[in-house]
């Protein structure tokens, strides 16, 4: 892709809108961001508003690169209108690889969800980015973020030990990959085929 040619979002899935996030989607993203259970596995949090409106401000800045390496997407369920949580790819254009990451309010879990905007962002990723590879890397303790990379194809390639500072202890993680052949065969072969259909 040239620089100049910037993929198009919304990206769109039976329930979810994937789209960038708007200056009124503050007091939504703080409602998940503040909750300690929300951010249990995360190296940030929990927020402070002030926090997550410079969480907010920083995407803004992001999106603006050429080419733009950031993807960092609110989640809409469009049956309700509601913002329900954050996905994105962060990418570094020169390897074509990207790291994949996701967090929802807790009102949405056991929904599929996540799974749901996961499999679109690696669409998106390998069709309209071109990537080679995506990884993730998630605490070790964390089954249900776990259970959303095994159902999505995403591999464990092992574990990192003493990978991330989280609130004042080191925590494991594990890394997760799948590559652009291995979606082909898998998610990318049950796509619709222009030609005949
Ligand atoms: C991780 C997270 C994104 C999952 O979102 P979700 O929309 O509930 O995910 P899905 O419904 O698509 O799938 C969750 C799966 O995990 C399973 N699960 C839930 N809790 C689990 C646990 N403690 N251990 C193992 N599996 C678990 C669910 O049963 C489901 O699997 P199934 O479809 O086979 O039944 C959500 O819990 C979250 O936002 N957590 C806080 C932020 C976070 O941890 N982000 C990931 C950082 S790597």
């Amino acid at each position: 892709m040239s620089e100049r040619e910037q993929p198009k979002l919304p990206l769109l899935t039976e329930r979810l809108e994937l789209r960038d996030f708007g200056e009124a989607d503050v007091e939504w993203v703080q409602a998940w961001a503040c909750d300690p259970a929300v951010v249990r596995f995360m190296p940030w949090g929990p927020n402070t508003p002030e926090q997550t409106r410079e969480f907010l401000q920083r995407k803004f800045a992001e999106r603006t690169g050429v080419p733009r390496r950031t993807w960092d997407l609110a989640v809409v369920n469009h049956g309700t209108g509601r913002l329900i949580g954050s996905a994105g790819l962060r990418l570094d254009e020169t390897l074509q690889q990207a790291y994949i990451g996701y967090c929802f309010h807790r009102d949405a879990w056991g929904h599929g969800f996540a799974t749901e905007a996961a499999r679109v962002l690696l669409r998106f990723g390998f069709e309209q980015l071109g990537l080679h590879r995506i990884h993730a890397t998630v605490d070790s303790r964390n089954g249900a973020s776990i259970r959303v990379l095994d159902k999505i194809g995403m591999r464990q390639e092992g574990r990192l030990r003493e990978h991330l500072m989280q609130r004042g202890e080191w925590r494991d993680s594990f890394l997760y990959a799948i590559l652009r052949r291995e979606w082909d065969a898998t998610a990318g072969a049950a796509r619709p085929n222009p030609d005949t259909e």
